[in-house]
């Protein structure tokens, strides 16, 4: 048995919810009216460009750089430690503006931890900025105790986006586990593929889309690597396909993310035609 039974405290958190529904709401429509400028920015923090989420390539930033202050403050460091307890704030900020972009896509439970996770966050943030703001006016003895807390709220904040994570896969790969056929599987009827058509199909347990751009038939997931958004239930506009549910859009003939917040790219299948005009996939 967990010693640690997070869901139950995370149950009585539905407070949040109304909180979380507006603060996401204000922001969609700040991205709606920022138009093409805005999207980038967003792509930028989800890490879109890296083909990895940023989030969780800068928290251990601010985390490297307290724990640092914390040793060099107990060795007598002092200009060193407020140094590393500003850098540290630095990299908080950012590391923080990637996890809002995030967590604007996420809903229902996911979306209730992901707002304890944040508020955690800000808290310590603004602890060890309050702990620099007094180191720097000599009130050292008030400061540390501050910075203590402030990481203890890290530390808790961490263990919430460790349960994000493992718990609930906010941000991980939705094909992380899918291998498609090995050997030629029929998946569908070669007439129903039309320029333009975008036809879901499933061989054993994986879904797929097939759908002709150029003439040329494409497969490749159906499960959009993000969240797992249905493609065929998006449009697709010159060779590029659109989640229905948060607007990532890949390439179907090579499954890579045109725009995010999808990171990761859709597997893709090779194509032929049998005999009887069917349409078969294979994995490679
Ligand atoms: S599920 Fe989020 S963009 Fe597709």
């Amino acid at each position: 048995m967990a010693i640690l039974n997070a869901d139950r405290w995370l149950d009585r958190l539905g407070f949040l919810d109304p909180l979380a529904e507006a603060y996401q709401k204000q922001v969609a429509a700040w991205l709606t009216r920022g138009g093409a400028g805005a999207r980038a920015a967003k792509d930028v923090l989800n890490g879109t460009w890296l083909g990895h989420p940023l989030h969780p390539a800068l928290t251990d930033l601010p985390l490297g750089a307290w724990s640092g202050s914390m040793l060099l403050d107990l060795v007598g460091e002092e200009v060193a430690a407020d140094l590393l307890l500003g850098l540290g704030c630095v990299a908080g900020t950012a590391a923080a503006a990637a996890g809002l972009a995030d967590w604007q896509d996420s809903y229902g439970q996911e979306r209730r931890v992901g707002a304890a996770h944040g508020l955690l966050n800000l808290a310590a943030l603004g602890a060890m900025a309050s702990a620099l703001v007094l180191r720097r006016a000599g009130r050292r003895g008030w400061a540390r105790p501050l910075a203590l807390g402030g990481y203890g709220l890290a530390a808790a904040s961490g263990y919430l986006g460790g349960h994000l994570v493992f718990r609930f896969g906010t941000q991980v790969n939705r094909n992380a586990f899918v291998e498609g056929p090995s050997e030629w599987q029929v998946a569908g009827d070669e007439k129903l593929v039309v320029e333009g058509a975008l036809v879901a199909s499933q061989v054993g347990a994986t879904r797929i889309l097939l759908t002709r751009v150029d003439g040329r038939l494409c497969a490749l997931s159906n499960v959009c690597s993000h969240a797992g958004g249905p493609l065929a239930e998006g449009d697709l506009a010159q060779g590029v396909v659109r989640c229905p549910w948060h607007g990532s859009r890949f390439d179907v003939r090579t499954g890579a993310v045109v725009e995010g917040p999808a990171t990761a790219p859709l597997p893709t299948y090779a194509t032929r035609v049998n005999a009887t005009g069917e349409v078969e996939v294979r994995a490679g």
